[in-house]
């Protein structure tokens, strides 16, 4: 693994959560990232499925330090550019390719991108790749096909997201090969749009409480 790779996974594994944010209003992004780390997360990843989203990176990198903030929904290499641009930190993608990969690797910037086969993961690993988003989590397998992934890919790490919830969030956790989880579960969209700030920050403290590894524990 790279050390750009590697630098990632040690952060999304202290880390233990990444929200996923979906923003229909670009306003609502400050106020929802100081929200998020006021609950004591680490990263976030702002979906780039928003016309404002780009924006809300920018607005969250200028005024909320202490947070690390990534580009998710991130396709294309033209996509990488315009996350970086707007200040993203890294990149999640819902799959991989080879042009997505090697663009990332050649600007030295973090991608953490998807795989939900073992045909998926063999190719993101052959280019470098062995943290992977595990998506769409629980639809394609959930918990039984990262148990069964972990036999040929002892060495590949994943964040399943899609489908995590504060109930099954700890059962992923507890895998060997799993770092930390994504979802929406503690920023839903309805409460971002009605800008429930305190009742996310609530929802995303109760699930790091529940999530967080005692310090020193073994991880993977
Ligand atoms: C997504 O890409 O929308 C994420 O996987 C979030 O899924 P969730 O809403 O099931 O957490």
């Amino acid at each position: 693994m790279t050390t750009v790779q590697n630098d990632l996974l040690e952060r999304a594994r202290d880390s233990v959560i990444i929200p996923v944010l979906v923003l229909d209003d670009p306003a609502s992004a400050v106020p929802l990232a100081l929200a998020l780390r006021d609950a004591g997360l680490q990263m976030i990843e702002i979906t780039l499925r928003t016309p404002g989203a780009l924006a809300a990176i920018r607005a969250i990198r200028d005024a909320v330090p202490g947070l690390q903030v990534g580009a998710g929904t991130v396709t294309s290499p033209a996509t990488v550019d315009a996350a970086r641009a707007a200040g993203a930190q890294f990149a999640v993608s819902p799959g991989y390719t080879t042009a997505l990969g090697r663009h990332c690797q050649a600007l030295s910037f973090p991608l953490l991108p998807g795989a939900a086969t073992a045909t998926e993961v063999m190719v993101a690993r052959d280019d470098g790749f062995d943290f992977l988003k595990f998506f769409p989590a629980t639809a394609c397998g959930g918990i039984g096909l990262l148990e069964a992934l972990r036999g040929p890919f002892p060495d590949v790490s994943f964040c399943p997201t899609g489908g995590i919830t504060a109930e099954n969030a700890g059962d992923f956790l507890a895998l060997g090969n799993v770092a930390c989880v994504g979802g929406t579960w503690m920023a839903p969209r309805a409460a971002i749009r009605s800008q429930s700030w305190p009742e996310i920050t609530a929802l995303a403290a109760q699930a790091l409480q529940l999530l967080r590894r005692p310090s020193g524990s073994p991880s993977a």
